[in-house]
């Protein structure tokens, strides 16, 4: 018997992996992360399954639903929205079921912020002008935000940030990042990337909260930095003609591996 960690993608019920759908498919009790979890995902449950919504359940309550499982031999699907590797939670229910002896297993998800980047078409690294990318939030109620881990400090190295959790502190946000970004600075807000009800909103620093509409709250991730709204930016040297590489060599003798 294993707890499956499954990351079941950004809404879109077919950005689910192959091996999270065929996981979820051979477990007869299915855990779900309430709402961001589409139902089409829950379909792939074996009839007669146990599904459980897991959103008004605390830590305890959860871990007695895997544990009852374990007792009676029974792998469990345990779904969180995006991936599992940003705020899901797994790491405190991993530490909880190893000291139980109770086995885990973690497949990854599509992430928000690759959806996100996805429905606007672009590549958050572009050559010159932005090199990095910074998953990030805001403090919420429930967490604060270790020191250090300010939107002043990441701002400041110019990198492409990816802010979730925090629609609700756009205010915060513009007033943090303008200094460093400048007011003139690309801003996209993506509301539930992915779904059908999907809606982008492209502004600036200085007109973003002017410019989004009525109801965007939430599931929601705002994309700050040059590189959503460069056009003259270099072209990498990868598929330059006269770059010498592996698969394409220049030189007669064929690069390092001769071939
Ligand atoms: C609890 S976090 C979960 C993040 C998730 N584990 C991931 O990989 O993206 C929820 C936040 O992720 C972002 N988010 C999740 N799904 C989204 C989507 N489909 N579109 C836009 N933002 C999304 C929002 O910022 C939301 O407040």
């Amino acid at each position: 018997m294993t707890v499956h960690f499954i990351g079941a993608g950004p809404g879109g019920p077919d950005l689910l992996t192959l091996r999270g759908r065929d996981l979820i498919a051979a477990c007869p009790v299915c855990l779900y992360a309430g709402s961001l979890v589409p139902q089409a995902i829950l379909a792939h449950c074996p009839p007669g399954a146990r599904i459980v919504n897991t959103a008004p359940l605390d830590l305890d309550a959860i871990i007695a639903e895997c544990r009852a499982a374990h007792a009676a031999g029974k792998d469990v699907a345990r779904l969180h929205s995006g991936d599992l590797s940003v705020w899901s939670a797994m790491g405190e229910q991993i530490r909880r079921l190893k000291a139980e002896g109770i086995p885990v297993s973690v497949t990854p998800g599509v992430p928000s912020f690759a959806a996100a980047a996805a429905a606007l078409g672009a590549e958050l690294t572009l050559p010159g002008v932005a090199q990095s990318v910074v998953l990030t939030r805001t403090p919420g109620r429930a967490s604060s935000m270790p020191e250090g881990e300010s939107l002043a400090n990441f701002a400041a190295t110019g990198a492409t940030l990816a802010i979730h959790l925090s629609i609700h502190n756009l205010a915060r946000v513009v007033a943090d990042l303008t200094p460093h970004y400048g007011g003139e600075c690309p801003v996209a807000v993506v509301f539930r990337a992915s779904w059908p009800d999907q809606s982008i909103t492209r502004a600036t620093l200085d007109t973003v909260e002017a410019a989004l509409p009525e109801g965007i709250e939430r599931t929601a991730l705002i994309l700050v930095g040059p590189a959503l709204g460069a056009e003259g930016f270099a072209e990498s040297c990868l598929y330059a003609p006269d770059y010498d590489r592996r698969f394409r060599p220049q030189r007669a003798e064929g690069g390092r591996h001769g071939g």
